[in-house]
């Protein structure tokens, strides 16, 4: 028998072997069902730390997408904008500038955490957010991807950077004739959608609301379930379609969206029980996603029945299988959308 020689990696171009390195270091999103989970990064942070070239050739795969699905996942991205803030100044070879790199950012649900009570040191008049999160440093960076994702919850991150990069913006520029200091276009909103009045009541969300061209929404972030089977009455006649958009449709301020060109909402229709409780927890579920290509463009729109957008062209219906995850608590488990992994994994276009 032939025993088989080493790869010879050694005698491929730099070229061909930066390349190799780069592919390695893509992330993978999708969900292996493991309990612990693994860090989408891993092998990109591992690559990082075999030379400065490699380095440079990888972290533009790693920046590409950004996943911050916790409080602690921000202040570590803080952190890391920090340190480049320093190698920057220092001249340092690890310099890389994260502004520009990034597609798409996503966050979590993350809360803002209260104001800290005043303490007798040199600390007395910060908070622990102004602490953690500089927003000096996330908004050039956040502002710079193209598409953004967040939970409703996390509206504050988002208002931060907006007031951080606003105020530099209407000091040195003409606001009206300069470009907005962002470059998202794609906003994505996750969760219950029922407070506007921060973004629209300042000049620069209401100026940020101006230049979204796609919106969509991801709702509900959780779904119940019930000892018996049962259903949404609203969706009892699935196979027509002969049901109305949801509720809250008519809270958004649709007239501060003045470049809107397609909106997109999930369809939740879930149907389970006790019994679906195993098979659920490594299962896809179909959601269904509505694309509108005509949004509504005032408070005074009337919405129609999902089948009259279809027929008239106006929308289209497309199935998305999504990953559920259970959550248990003492008197009830609950089943919410892995909407992280679907919107990463890109299923959600
Ligand atoms: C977020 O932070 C947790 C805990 O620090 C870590 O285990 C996880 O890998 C981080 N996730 C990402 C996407 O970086
Ligand atoms: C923004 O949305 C459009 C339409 O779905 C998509 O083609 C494009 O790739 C998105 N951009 C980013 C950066 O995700």
């Amino acid at each position: 028998m032939q025993a088989t020689s080493p790869f010879p990696f050694g005698n491929l171009s730099t070229e061909l072997v930066l390349l190799i390195f780069a592919h390695a270091a893509r992330p993978t999103f999708v969900k292996t069902g493991d309990d612990v989970p693994k860090n989408p990064y891993a092998s990109a942070l591992s690559l990082c730390r075999v030379s400065k070239v490699v380095r440079r050739t990888v972290l533009p795969e790693l920046l590409r997408t950004i996943l911050l699905p916790e409080y602690n996942n921000v202040t570590a991205f803080v952190r890391a904008l920090r340190m480049q803030q320093v190698f920057a100044l220092q001249e340092n070879d690890l310099r890389f500038d994260y502004a520009g790199r990034i597609d798409r950012i996503w966050f979590g649900q993350i809360c803002e955490p209260p104001p800290q009570a005043p303490v007798h040191s040199s600390f007395a008049s910060s908070t622990a957010s102004e602490r953690d999160i500089d927003f000096s440093l996330l908004a050039p960076v956040v502002l710079s991807a193209p598409s953004l994702a967040l939970d409703f919850e996390s509206l504050w991150l988002l208002y931060g950077c907006l007031e951080s990069a606003w105020s530099s913006h209407v000091n040195t520029n003409d606001p009206i004739r300069v470009p907005p200091p962002w470059r998202i276009n794609n906003l994505t909103l996750v969760g219950e959608f029922n407070r506007w009045r921060p973004l629209t009541s300042t000049a620069e969300g209401s100026a940020f609301l101006a230049s979204i061209s796609r919106l969509s929404f991801l709702s509900p972030a959780r779904a119940q379930t019930h000892l018996l089977p049962t259903y949404d009455p609203c969706f009892d006649d699935l196979e027509h379609r002969k049901y109305p958009l949801p509720e809250w449709m008519t809270s958004v301020p649709w007239e501060s969206f003045k470049h809107l060109q397609t909106i997109s909402l999930v369809l939740p229709r879930i149907v389970l029980t006790v019994a679906a409780k195993t098979c659920l927890s490594e299962e896809n579920v179909d959601v269904e996603l509505l694309t509108l290509f005509d949004p509504p463009r005032s408070a005074y729109w009337e919405p129609k029945d999902i089948s009259a957008y279809i027929e008239s062209g106006e929308g289209r219906v497309v199935s998305v299988g999504v990953r559920t995850k259970l959550g248990y608590s003492p008197i009830q488990f609950t089943v919410s959308f892995d909407w992280e992994e679907a919107w990463t994994c890109g299923l959600l276009k």
